[in-house]
């Protein structure tokens, strides 16, 4: 297996060090190559990701993320330039984010029960696809457009992987949460996409709910969830709200997947680059080693990603609420128990 390694910004580097000390115990075969893209390179040399580099990219089996993003860079430059630009080359088109609640694990809900739902993003149309523009600029008069695009392609692409996803849990589940009473010209577009896709999956119970209500229910009653499917905004704004409930950003984890696989996959932890805590060995590596499971699992290496789960379930389990560990301990121990 070849793995591009893009660590990046702020407290990246220290998270993905603790990724591959996980990976490489329980994957030895794996060759690493790291890349330097990020703010420091952009400071340095003007360069955010040059062709040359993405061709190399494409010639690896996956790649694992830190994070992007500093304050010394204006905002947008990197996002756009860097992360966006890469799941859009590289066509991730389905932006997988798991929300489960582990044992030990305190999630700021009083009574939060189960939690364990598989938010589906989409990943490479609606509002994140850069269609739009400015008139009148620095006037009065501006007026500024953002334009979401949602192809039948795209919008079914995603929806397909959603069932797949949901027919193979216990539960079976798919919930669609979009905005159709106001965004009715997408909105009719993915549910009757869903309508459609749902005749294929007839084990499969499907839910309806729109983003505002799915955001309070994501608080009130997490519990109800089991696959979700949705578009990209929408998806990134839920999916903070699902790590909140599950004990917060530093446990979330990601792949964005090409899932034809003519590219490699891309997994990142959902959390930033944490400038604040940067430097101080402090951030929490699990939401790294979990995208590592991910990364895994994807590659059809189905034993090792259990592996890995299963030690950051019983590390979180174990930890007897101590949230002071420093992220190489956590590696540590995450590498121990992999190896046992
Ligand atoms: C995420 C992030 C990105 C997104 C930003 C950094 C562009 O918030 O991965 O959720 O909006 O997708
Ligand atoms: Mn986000």
């Amino acid at each position: 297996m070849r793995l591009a390694v893009i660590p990046g910004d702020g407290i990246g580097p220290e998270v993905v060090a603790e990724g591959l000390k996980v990976l490489r115990e329980v994957a030895p075969d794996v060759e690493t190559t790291p890349y330097d893209l990020g703010a420091a390179r952009w400071q340095r040399t003007g360069e955010l990701l040059p062709d040359t580099v993405l061709d190399e990219l494409r010639q690896h089996d996956a790649i694992l993320l830190g994070a992007i993003g500093d304050p010394g860079v204006p905002s947008g430059i990197l996002e756009r330039g860097l992360l966006l630009r890469l799941r859009f080359e590289l066509d991730h088109h389905v932006n997988l984010r798991p929300a489960r609640l582990y044992d030990g694990v305190r999630s700021p809900l009083a009574e939060p029960g189960e939690i364990d739902m598989l938010c589906i993003r989409e990943g490479t149309e609606g509002l994140y696809a850069g269609n739009g523009g400015v008139v009148r600029r620095d006037t009065p008069q501006e007026i500024a457009t953002e334009v979401s695009l949602n192809t039948a392609f795209g919008v079914e692409r995603v929806v397909r992987y959603a069932f797949e996803r949901a027919v193979a849990r216990p539960r079976r589940h798919l919930t669609l949460i979009h905005k159709t009473n106001v965004l009715t010209h997408a909105g009719s577009l993915w549910s009757r996409t869903v309508e459609e896709v749902a005749a294929e999956f007839p084990e499969v119970t499907v839910a309806y709910q729109h983003v505002d209500a799915a955001s309070m229910f994501f608080i009130t009653d997490p519990g109800r969830y089991d696959v979700i499917v949705t578009d990209n905004l929408f998806g990134d704004i839920v999916t903070d709200v699902a790590a909140a409930v599950t004990g917060g950003i530093g446990m979330a984890a990601s792949g964005n997947l090409d899932t034809s696989g003519t590219h490699p996959s891309m997994f990142e932890p959902v959390h930033g680059s944490a400038p604040d805590i940067a430097g101080r060995g402090v951030a929490d590596p699990t939401a790294t080693v979990l995208s590592v499971g991910l990364l895994l699992e994807h590659l059809g290496r189905a034993d090792q990603a259990k592996k890995v789960n299963a030690a950051v379930a019983f590390d979180l389990s174990t930890r007897g609420g101590q949230d002071t560990l420093r992220t190489q301990e956590v590696g540590d121990r995450l590498a121990a128990l992999t190896s046992g």
